[in-house]
């Protein structure tokens, strides 16, 4: 195929971003016979259901973006086969539940953006399987326990961000087997300790806000007093 012609074909956007809009639900195929459809915005619009099969067969998908619409429960399979997919953005929706699953098949995402939802729990398993995700976006969040193996078998996560959350105790097991960590966020929750086992498991070179949580500061958080508010 000559190059003009590739780069004519490459670029498929579709825009539906018109204020009144009042597309509510996508049915499962929606988007079925787009293969070339490389880009599909559907943010600011109604969306509250997203049916099983919403995506199937965009091969070439790299992003997709619902944000700013109205949907409270991510199902299993969700957005299963888009192989391509390297940012999946929900930012500013209702989302309430994130079920094991949701994000099952997608093996080249790399960002995935959660934040200004309502999600109160992380189910383990509810980031399984997305061996390349970089960015964890959970800001702004109703979160308030982080349950053992929230974030596993993350093997290329580099930047997660919690902050603004309602987040009280965290299990030491929460961050376990946690890839080499650029940057962690979680900044203006509710925590007043933090298992300083947590530290051991960070790389040396990570940036860490803890900001705005209401810290005991006694002899057991002495590690964090010294190297982390300095
Ligand atoms: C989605 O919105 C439509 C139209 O307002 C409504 O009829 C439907 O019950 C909603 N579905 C859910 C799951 O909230």
């Amino acid at each position: 195929m000559g190059r003009k012609l590739r780069h004519v074909l490459i670029f498929l956007l579709i825009i539906l971003k018109e204020p009144d809009n009042q597309i509510t639900t996508i049915p499962a195929g929606a988007f079925e016979n787009l293969p070339k459809l490389n880009k599909l915005q559907l943010s600011n619009n109604q969306i509250n259901t997203t049916d099983p099969g919403a995506f199937k067969n965009l091969p070439i998908l790299e992003l997709l973006s619902l944000d700013n619409n109205q949907i409270t429960t991510i199902l299993a399979g969700a957005f299963a086969n888009l192989p391509n997919l390297m940012q999946l953005t929900l930012h500013n929706n209702q989302i309430t539940t994130i079920l094991a699953g949701a994000f099952a098949n997608l093996p080249n995402l790399r960002h995935l953006t959660l934040n200004k939802n309502q999600i109160t729990t992380i189910p383990s398993g509810a980031f399984a399987n997305l061996p390349n995700l970089i960015q964890l976006t959970l800001h702004n969040n109703q979160i308030t326990t982080i349950p053992a193996g929230a974030f596993a078998n993350l093997p290329n996560l580099r930047h997660l961000t919690l902050n603004n959350n309602q987040i009280t105790t965290t299990d030491p097991g929460a961050f376990k087997n946690l890839p080499p960590l650029k940057r962690f966020t979680i900044s203006r929750n509710k925590m007043s300790a933090i298992p300083l086992s947590i530290f051991c498991l960070f790389p040396s070179d990570i940036t860490i806000e803890l900001d705005g949580n209401p810290w005991q500061c006694d002899c057991r958080m002495a590690p964090i007093s010294v190297n982390t508010f300095s």
